[in-house]
């Protein structure tokens, strides 16, 4: 058969399919090129086989509810004021602005405090519901918009650094659920608000220290909270302002705007902006007037029930759990930022910055590769990071990620400015032992070389020959990799394989494990201890550092000098350890 965008990799005797990440590639042509072409089995390819979709119900509301994690240490870093900054929530109001102009398909947003949900209509089938698709890229275009957005609200306080949020997936089955599970949130809001408010009140103004407020709130309720504001604090809770007590409500409504044709006349059209609110979600008129639902409803005070709607996926213990995140239209993006062709080292560079936040901040990853716009991380094992919750994970490494993504940018792209805000989606793929696990690295490896290959000569042939970009595809349509090769060699006196690493390669990066009583310089990029990681208990105590390079991961031997990467196999003879 004919290799039409495959190419062969003789050392390792697979025949194997690149993802068709091609950057060279047109976009419909790639989408011919699959329809004409089946895919090619390789040896690595059945690894696709242990993803799953994790597709939500029909005909169900859909809410992503997001929580900032580090929100307490942002407002002590940065001295907001408190027990609420104004600015700090316009941040959270503009942030959520930014998701729902870039997903049309929420309707309603309430956030207060620390947590956000964001509602899908009920009859989306954005990414055909596919949860943690819809989860990852709300959770990380919310963690760059909110780095984006913080020099406009605070223009003299750089971010110290970026948020960390996680989140989860809420799926209700009718309207009056949906009312439910907001209304139920906006007690939340009264009840933490009133806390807070006495909280910082008694600190602030009877200048008590922080335990000794807590001690004078122990067990009271919401009217001897009232009470100490108002006898203590001479202050009245009512009088305080409704963004802080009620939260703020993000509702999508379409509206007429006048827009000129081409031929100057004015023509009316139908469009959709966003309205914020700091409204009352109890009362029957906001769900009649300002949301309507489709079924009646009612007020209700039983929510304990909505505890059970919450899509909660625990991973199976004693697996490999990898997360794949992946850039959300990044063709678009690059082209967007000038990125340079066929590889930009700037984006890698940023790639990786991100890569080593997410690793430090996560102990239980113990290995990650990167190229192109995606990034693999693996979590140990035998880890009970997030206790195993799928979506909490995900989550949390995608909005670092892309938190860390945005708050780099200028550093890398100097002069570029990010035209906007950049989302990712992740995954998280269960692998049940070493060779499954190494055959997933080895396949996105030799997708890298696939891609990068095809990618180097298309750009060779656009750049240094004058060749359009057609003629390239043409030429290199059913080419093999010594065809590619002898091109680059014969008409451009380049050999392949002096190409960089990093492009050919990938970047990988893993922990060197010392023995604490034996702890020599290692080539390392940090140093830091195992501080916080959530292993089930393992011989001895282990130090770490992450070692950055463009090894070959496909080989035996790069497995074979690092056996500690993947470890020993342990029995699971203990309940406890699988509790
Ligand atoms: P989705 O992931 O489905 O949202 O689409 P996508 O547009 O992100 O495409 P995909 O993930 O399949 O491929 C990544 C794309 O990012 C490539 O096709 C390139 O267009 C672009 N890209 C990534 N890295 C570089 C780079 O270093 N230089 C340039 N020029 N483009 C890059
Ligand atoms: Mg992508």
């Amino acid at each position: 058969m004919r290799d039409f965008l495959f190419f062969q990799l003789p050392m390792i005797q697979i025949l194997s399919r690149p993802l068709l990440k091609g950057r060279g590639i047109f976009p419909l042509l790639r989408k011919i090129h699959t329809n004409l072409f089946p895919m090619a089995q390789s040896k690595f390819e059945y690894v696709k086989s242990f993803e799953e979709e994790g597709q939500l119900d029909p005909r169900h509301w859909i809410v992503i509810a997001l929580n900032l994690k580090n929100y307490e240490d942002i407002y002590q870093v940065h001295k907001l004021e408190r027990p609420n900054d104004l600015n700090f929530t316009r941040l959270i109001e503009a942030s959520v602005e930014v998701v729902m102009q870039d997903f049309k398909e929420i309707v309603l947003c309430y956030n207060f405090f620390r947590e956000f949900n964001f509602v899908f209509s009920k009859n989306t089938t954005l990414y055909k519901r596919r949860g943690p698709k819809l989860l990852t890229n709300v959770c990380s275009l919310m963690s760059s918009a909110f780095v984006y957005k913080w020099p406009h609200y605070f223009k003299t306080t750089d971010l110290s650094f970026p948020p960390l949020i996680d989140g989860a997936i809420h799926l209700l089955p009718d309207d009056q659920s949906l009312r439910d599970y907001m209304t139920n949130r906006q007690n939340v809001c009264h009840h933490q608000n009133l806390y807070n408010t006495t909280f910082w009140s008694l600190i602030v103004k009877e200048k008590l220290l922080p335990e000794e407020a807590i001690e004078a709130l122990k067990g009271a309720n919401e009217a001897a909270m009232n009470e100490i504001l108002f006898s203590r604090c001479n202050m009245n809770y009512n009088k305080e302002q409704n963004v802080f007590k009620k939260g703020s409500v993000a509702l999508r409504k379409k509206v007429q705007k006048a827009v000129t044709t081409p031929n100057g006349s004015i023509s009316q059209r139908n469009q959709s902006t966003i309205l914020v609110r700091h409204t009352d979600l109890m009362k029957d008129c906001f769900w009649s007037e300002m949301f309507e639902l489709e079924q009646t409803t009612e007020v209700r005070c039983k929510y304990n029930y909505l505890k059970h709607l919450e899509k909660k996926e625990h991973l199976l213990p004693h697996t490999w759990m990898v997360v794949r995140i992946d850039g959300k239209g990044f063709h678009k993006f690059s082209e967007k930022h000038d990125f340079k062709k066929p590889n930009d080292i700037r984006s890698i560079e940023l790639m990786n910055k991100a890569a080593v936040s997410v690793m430090k901040e996560f102990p239980d990853i113990i290995f990650s590769y990167g190229q192109s716009d995606e990034y693999s991380f693996v979590i140990h094992r035998y880890s009970m990071m997030c206790g195993r919750q799928g979506n909490k994970i995900i989550s949390s490494i995608v909005s670092l990620f892309a938190g860390v993504y945005v708050y780099n940018w200028s550093r890398l792209f100097e002069d570029v400015a990010l035209q906007y805000c950049p989302a990712f989606d992740a995954r998280v793929v269960l692998y049940p032992n070493n060779s499954c696990l190494r055959d997933y690295l080895s396949w996105r490896q030799a997708d890298c070389h696939i891609n990068n290959m095809y990618n180097t000569c298309f750009w060779t042939l656009v750049q240094r020959s004058q060749c359009s970009r057609k003629k390239a595809e043409e030429m290199l349509c059913g080419t093999f990799s010594k065809d590619k090769r002898s091109i680059l060699l014969n008409r451009f006196q380049q050999n392949y394989d002096d190409e960089d690493r990093v492009f050919r390669k990938g970047t990988v990066m893993f922990r060197e494990f010392v023995d604490e009583t034996n702890r020599v310089g290692l080539c390392a990029s940090t140093d830091e201890q195992c501080e916080g990681s959530q292993m089930e208990e393992g011989p001895g105590v282990r130090c770490s550092s992450i070692t950055v390079g463009h090894f070959d991961v496909i080989r035996d031997e790069f497995w074979r000098e690092r056996p500690w990467i993947l470890g020993e196999e342990r029995s699971a003879t203990i309940k406890d350890e699988l509790d």
